[in-house]
């Protein structure tokens, strides 16, 4: 059990994620829960600070999101932004309203900085509104202690009682001082400890793998990406060889890359893990495909026959590692699961398949998953990968995948990656590689006529994969990855780039 922890109320706030990597980017471990929870059970989870989230409701609507009145009372401090502040001044007794006129974006707030939750900041500085409603009416024992020239109550707070409300969103980057303000809920009127380290995090979990695994065996699939390799190598360091890896090499893979991650797991972590020579099973599955979902689906299959089968083997396992991460786990509504539970059917395996999950990344971001394997000593060749699909090369070929098809695009791929890591570009960028359309035209090369292969190169910056801004590359880059493109793949005479956003393109080509 973590000693210090702030709740999270979700509302259904668009920001609540941003909330929560805000706090922790201040040290301080903070888990988000459905709005909804108990007071009691909150007190159970004896957190030492609450913060409500916005929402996209008004406090006053039938239906509107509520949380138990009884969380003013547990003499925990509170913070309640947006709709958070809204609902807080209702509930206590205060009155809220349709704002006169409606704000929306960089506004100069006004605060009283002689109150803690202020301290040290500018009296006016800016900040960031979003809201269609306002607080008209204070409750009882509550003072305002910020205000813009359109909201008179932008800030309010019962200072002896530690809850404060603000209507703006000191989470976003657009309040200059939001981060000053957080730190300053948490630290001085809250008295948190800057304690929450990776250190202490990975401590605390390989302690309570090793406790709940005790002298039984775990399995786990290993891809190459971040997240495997990193729930991998931690559950490693809590059980040592109870652990079992396997990797299904389902030569849709990128060159060298199973050999890669293989090597580095046995080699420099000394972990038992097992390369499964799949790629037959999977290239007679996709024998004649053309359609992408299909593809998609018996790439699926295949892969769960194959783990299926190989699992047998370590049929003494009794848990299986996931490398679940929290953006899944707050999605599916899951919130307050713990590191290991019991599932029975677990993405898709097949039903006999009884494991308990052993999740030790679901609490985590993307980045914070990347500073846990920094802890643990991966390297930044594979925590600073780019993301590669599931379904892998075959979904960059479009028609039916081929071993020479394949040969083509994973030579390609690789002089992609090699200049654009040369060019000191990989790492800005959210994705780069070769895509190989199955199209033929016409060049010429010495004095002989070609019909040769097209290669697509696409390259793209995204935040988070779900929209995607074609990349800038400069014109020297394009042109050194072309001329390599031509110059050591025989097959190719003519490499184009992909100039479309998403939307209305997607990443991948199928
Ligand atoms: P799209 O092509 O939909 O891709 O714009 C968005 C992001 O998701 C990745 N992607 C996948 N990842 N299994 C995965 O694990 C898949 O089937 C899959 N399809 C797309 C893609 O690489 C991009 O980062």
């Amino acid at each position: 059990m973590r000693a210090e922890k702030v709740l999270i109320l979700n509302f259904g706030g668009q920001y609540t994620q941003l909330i929560a990597r805000r706090i922790r980017e201040c040290n301080v471990y903070c888990e988000i829960l459905n709005c909804r929870t108990s007071a009691d059970e909150i007190k159970e989870m004896k957190p030492t600070a609450i913060v409500l989230s916005g929402g996209p409701a008004s406090v006053y609507v039938k239906d509107a999101p509520l949380c138990d009145k009884g969380i003013f009372e547990l003499g925990v401090p509170v913070l309640g932004i947006c709709y958070g502040a809204q609902l807080m001044a209702q509930l206590m007794g205060g009155k809220v309203s349709m704002a006169q006129v409606r704000e929306y974006g960089r506004v100069d707030l006004t605060v009283d900085n002689t109150i803690p939750l202020f301290r040290g900041i500018d009296r006016v500085t800016t900040a960031w509104m979003s809201h269609t409603d306002s607080i008209t009416i204070l409750p009882e024992g509550f003072k305002v202690i910020g205000s813009t020239p359109n909201c008179p109550v932008a800030a309010m707070g019962n200072i002896d009682k530690k809850l404060y409300a603000v209507q703006f969103h000191p989470e976003v980057e657009h309040t200059v001082k939001g981060m000053d303000i957080i730190r300053n809920f948490l630290f001085i009127i809250s008295g948190l400890k800057a304690d929450w380290t990776m250190e202490s995090l990975v401590e605390q979990t390989v302690k309570s793998i090793r406790e709940e695994v005790g002298d039984r065996e775990a399995i786990c699939a290993i891809s190459g990406g971040v997240d495997s390799t990193v729930a991998a190598v931690l559950v490693h360091r809590a059980i040592g060889d109870q652990l079992h890896c396997i990797l299904v090499d389902n030569g849709l893979l990128r060159l060298n890359e199973a050999e890669d991650v293989e090597r580095l797991l046995k080699e420099e972590f000394d972990m038992d893990i097992k390369k499964v020579d799949a790629q037959e099973l999977f290239m007679s599955a996709l024998k004649g495909v053309t359609e992408p979902e299909q593809k998609r689906k018996l790439i699926g299959n295949t892969f769960i026959k194959v783990f299926d089968r190989e699992a047998k083997e370590f049929n003494k396992a009794e848990f299986l590692v996931q490398g679940t991460l929290y953006p899944d786990v707050i999605e599916s509504g899951d919130e307050m699961a713990s590191t290991i539970k019991s599932h029975h059917n677990v993405g898709g395996l097949p039903e006999d398949m009884h494991f308990k999950l052993i999740e030790p990344l679901r609490l985590l971001f993307k980045d914070e998953v990347r500073q846990v394997g920094k802890e643990l000593g991966i390297p930044d060749e594979i925590l600073k990968r780019q993301p590669f699909p599931g379904p892998g090369l075959a979904i960059r070929i479009l028609g039916e995948v081929t071993e020479q098809k394949l040969d083509i695009l994973r030579r390609a791929d690789y002089i992609v990656t090699r200049e654009i890591k040369k060019a000191g570009l990989y790492n800005e960028l959210w994705q780069s590689f070769a895509i190989l359309p199955d199209i033929h035209s016409v060049g010429v090369m010495g004095d002989e006529r070609t019909y040769g292969e097209t290669i697509v190169l696409r390259a793209v910056t995204s935040s988070d994969g779900m929209t995607a801004d074609w990349a800038r590359l400069p014109y020297d880059v394009l042109d050194r990855i072309s001329r390599q493109i031509i110059n050591e793949v025989y097959e190719v005479n003519r490499v184009v780039y992909d100039i479309t956003s998403k939307p209305p393109a997607t990443i991948e080509w199928e």
